[in-house]
C-alpha cells in the first residue's frame, strides 16, 4: 500500500473536500529547457510528479482524478516528442498498473482511443480490465482527448438514437447527454488545476467542469508537489460555490 504523509493530510477539511479533480499538467518543455534538458526529461519527470498525486488522492480518499495526457492536438507535436510520450504512457501503465491495482484504484482513459498502436490499447483494455472492481479513486487519463470532439461524439451518439426511432430530439436532457460522454457516471469536475502558468482550458473538460473552482499556479509540472496539490484543496474549501445562485 502506498504511505500516507498524516500530517499533510490534515491539512484538508474533509467535509470540504472537492469529489473530483481535473489537472491540466502543464509546463514540462519548459522546466527542461531552463535545466539545459531535452523537452522528453520533461516529460520523464512529469510521470514521477503524477504517481506522487495519484497516490496522495489515493491516501484523502479523493472519489476522481482527471489527468490531461495528451490531447487530440497533441499529435501536431514533432513524431520524436509524440512517439517519445506515446512509449511513456506505455511504460507507465506497464510499471504501475499492478501497484494501482493494489491501492484500489480504478482506471479510466477518456477521449479516443483507436488511433493509439495496437499494443498500447491492448494495454489499455487490461489496465481497465485488471481495476474494473475496484472501489478507490477513479483515475481518468484523458488521452487523445479534446472537450470539444467529446461533445461531438456524444451528440453524434444521440442524433443516431434519435434517427433510430429510440429517441425524440425534445426527450435529450442534461442527464442524457452526459451519459454519453467519457465521464459518464462520474460526478462534474470541482476543481480544475492547471500548472504551468497559463490561464486557459485548454479544450479539456468543457461540458464538465461548467461550475469547476479554478486554480492556477506557475509551478511547472515536474515541480508540482503534493503539498502544494493539497494548497489548492486548501483553497478550495474556502470558495464560496453558488451554482448561478445566490447562496450555497
Ligand atoms: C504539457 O507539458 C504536458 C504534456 C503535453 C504531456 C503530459 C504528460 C505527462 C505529464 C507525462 C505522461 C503522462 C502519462 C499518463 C504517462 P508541455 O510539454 O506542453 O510543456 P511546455 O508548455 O512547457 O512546453
Amino acid at each position: 500500500m502506498w504511505e500516507s504523509d498524516g500530517g499533510l493530510l490534515a491539512r484538508v477539511d474533509k467535509t470540504k473536500m472537492p469529489r473530483h479533480v481535473a489537472i491540466i499538467m502543464d509546463g514540462n518543455g519548459r522546466w527542461a529547457n531552463c535545466r539545459g534538458l531535452l523537452r522528453n526529461a520533461g516529460h520523464v519527470a512529469g510521470v514521477k510528479t503524477l504517481k506522487n498525486i495519484l497516490k496522495t488522492a489515493v491516501n484523502l480518499k479523493l472519489e476522481a482524478l482527471t489527468v490531461y495526457a495528451f490531447s487530440t492536438e497533441n499529435w501536431k507535436r514533432p513524431h520524436t516528442e509524440v512517439d517519445f510520450l506515446m512509449h511513456l504512457f506505455s511504460d507507465y501503465l506497464e510499471r504501475e498498473k499492478q501497484e494501482m491495482h493494489e491501492n484500489n484504484v480504478r482506471i479510466k482513459f477518456l477521449g479516443r482511443t483507436e488511433d493509439f498502436a495496437p499494443a498500447l490499447q491492448k494495454l489499455m483494455r487490461e489496465s481497465i480490465e485488471l481495476m474494473k472492481n475496484n472501489t478507490g479513486v477513479k483515475f481518468n487519463v484523458a488521452a487523445d482527448y479534446g472537450g470539444q470532439d467529446e461533445i461531438i461524439r456524444a451528440a453524434q451518439k444521440l442524433a443516431y438514437r434519435v434517427k433510430a426511432g429510440e429517441l425524440l430530439p425534445e426527450d435529450i436532457s442534461t442527464q442524457l447527454f452526459e451519459d454519453e460522454l467519457d465521464t459518464f457516471g462520474q460526478p462534474p469536475v470541482d476543481l480544475l488545476i492547471r500548472t504551468g502558468g497559463e490561464l486557459r482550458v485548454s479544450n479539456f473538460l468543457l461540458w464538465q467542469a461548467a461550475y469547476a473552482e479554478f486554480w492556477f499556479t506557475d509551478t511547472n509540472w515536474p515541480e508540482f508537489t503534493p503539498e502544494e496539490f493539497i494548497d489548492a484543496l486548501v483553497d478550495f474549501g474556502k470558495r464560496s460555490r453558488r451554482f448561478g445562485t445566490l447562496n450555497n
